[in-house]
């Protein structure tokens, strides 16, 4: 799975007992934005039980981790995060009170038991499939079962998870994330996400369709479409043909009050005729664009299964540059696959110089036990790992300074999202994904205004000079 770089977001539900007040629910969430957007469905999960948010996670009853497997740190991560926990549980238990603890995710499907075994305060193991099981496992492991629900399940979660309700999509902000996609059948030699998240599914055009139109109706006016191989997404359309996602993009595009759309995460071997063509006709389509490449040594592309060569991967930018010379790129890398020599880490400075992202993350490669790359007897070491991606970063570091600096002076449309840490400031977002300070007042969370973009901080920029553009209706729950 194309994941993000760890990012952590804490959710807090909080589950109303019916009898004997109110229990809490704390869901942290590591990893990709996937993890983000199942946290979130979780909790509509829970919503649809009794559960409802609380502000204090400090005496929080259930507490839940979704997890993250991509690269070694991230589940050690969560160990020693239950390690922590541990003492929380057992300081509740000399209260005479019960903490549940959960842990769901791709470390959940990987690691099954072996979590119960190494931290045995879990009290519930749920895989990623089997979410929408998650009210009734939650209910036998409080009556005392350890339960583990790593099964790919037969159905479709999908089907069984309740819709976003339209007042916790409202309180969630003016932007979201709907997976359409899920899985992955590319097996890339060092990653994990075939095993965890299974083969490819997509989701049928109506249940994304119904999804969007609900996030609407909550005020969400940004959606970004989801999915380990989102631009493998494939499905029959309204025309009865089958569409791929630039299909689902025009359709999507057409829907009043969604005024803006992206998507990630892509292979370049997905980015298809109609998805590229989507990029030069939706002006809703935001011209900013995921493409991991990985490394630019040919050696190392092949010995990572990518199926596509340096040459292919720079031709494949350029159509896309045609098609939308203002396109932003994103990339991932992964420096000292094994077996890659200096000469195949130059490659990929080479490939960096060239294609100049505006944003990127690179790794250090980390053996994902189960995958064909750590199976491999030539081992980069450490050291040489970390001096590689030290060089590279420093690269990455410039080129994306520099595509902010050229941004001071113009003059973008952002959509006004949250309160900024001073008074009387917004954060906006860019086309490009830049968040954006800016003058406003709070009212205006939503809106999507036309700034003049006037310094380059470090991981924002700063605007001001700025103006409505031409009326948007705030459209709350009209659609299409
Ligand atoms: N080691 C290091 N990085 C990895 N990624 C995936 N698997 C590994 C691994 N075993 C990186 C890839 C991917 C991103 C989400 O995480 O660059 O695109
Ligand atoms: Fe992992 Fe490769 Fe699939 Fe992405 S395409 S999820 S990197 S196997």
């Amino acid at each position: 799975m194309q994941e993000e770089p760890l990012i952590e977001a804490d959710h807090l539900l909080a589950e109303s007992a019916g009898q004997g007040g109110i229990r809490r629910v704390f869901v942290k969430t590591y990893g990709c934005q996937m993890n983000v957007y199942d946290s979130e469905r979780m909790a509509d999960a829970l919503a649809g039980e009794g559960y409802r948010t609380t502000e204090s996670p400090d005496d929080a009853d259930l507490l839940l981790l979704n997890t993250c497997h991509i690269r070694e740190k991230a589940a050690e991560k969560v160990y020693s995060e239950l390690g922590r926990i541990r003492q929380l549980k057992e300081a509740r238990a000399a209260e005479g009170r019960t903490l549940m603890v959960g842990v769901a995710g791709c470390v959940a499907q990987a690691e099954g038991q072996e979590i119960i075994r190494r931290a045995p305060i879990v009290d519930l193991v749920i895989g990623p499939q089997t979410y929408h099981r998650l009210p009734q496992a939650i209910a036998r492991a409080r009556s005392g079962e350890k339960v583990v629900e790593t099964e790919y399940a037969i159905e479709d979660k999908f089907d069984h998870l309740p819709a976003p309700d339209t007042k916790i999509v409202a309180a969630r902000g003016v932007t979201a994330f709907l997976t359409v996609q899920e899985g992955c059948d590319k097996f890339c030699t060092f990653c994990v996400v075939p095993y965890t998240r299974g083969s490819e599914v997509s989701r049928p055009v109506s249940r994304i369709v119904d999804e969007a139109r609900r996030l609407v109706a909550g005020g969400v006016r940004e959606i970004t479409l989801l999915g380990q191989n989102v631009n493998a997404w494939h499905g029959v359309g309204d025309d009865g043909r089958e569409w791929g996602l630039g299909e689902l993009l025009y359709r999507l595009a057409q829907m009043d009050g969604l005024e803006r759309l992206r998507y990630t995460t892509s292979h370049p071997r997905d980015m298809d005729d109609g998805l590229i063509a989507a990029h030069r006709d939706l002006e809703k389509l935001m011209p900013y664009l995921h493409l991991p490449v990985q490394s630019g040594s040919d050696n190392v592309l092949k010995a990572m299964n990518r199926r596509h060569t340096s040459e292919d991967y720079l031709r494949l930018i350029d159509r896309i540059r045609q098609a939308r010379p203002d396109i932003a790129l994103s990339g991932d890398f992964i420096v000292g696959f094994p077996g890659e020599t200096e000469d195949d880490f130059e490659a990929t400075l080479r490939l960096v110089d060239t294609v100049r992202y505006a944003q990127a993350f690179s790794f250090k490669y980390s053996p994902r036990p189960g995958t064909p790359g750590a199976d491999r007897s030539d081992h980069v070491p450490e050291d040489v790992k970390s001096r590689r991606l030290e060089r590279l970063q420093s690269m990455l570091r410039s080129h994306q300074q520099q595509f902010a600096e050229q941004c001071v002076g113009t003059v973008m449309d952002i959509l006004l999202e949250k309160p900024g840490r001073k008074e009387g400031q917004l954060i906006g977002r860019s086309p490009w994904l830049q968040p954006v300070i800016v003058d406003a007042k709070s009212s205006q969370i939503g809106d999507i205004v036309r700034v003049r973009i006037t310094r380059a901080g470090t991981n924002s920029l700063f605007a001001d000079h700025w103006q409505d553009i031409a009326p948007i209706e705030t459209v709350r729950s009209s659609t299409t």
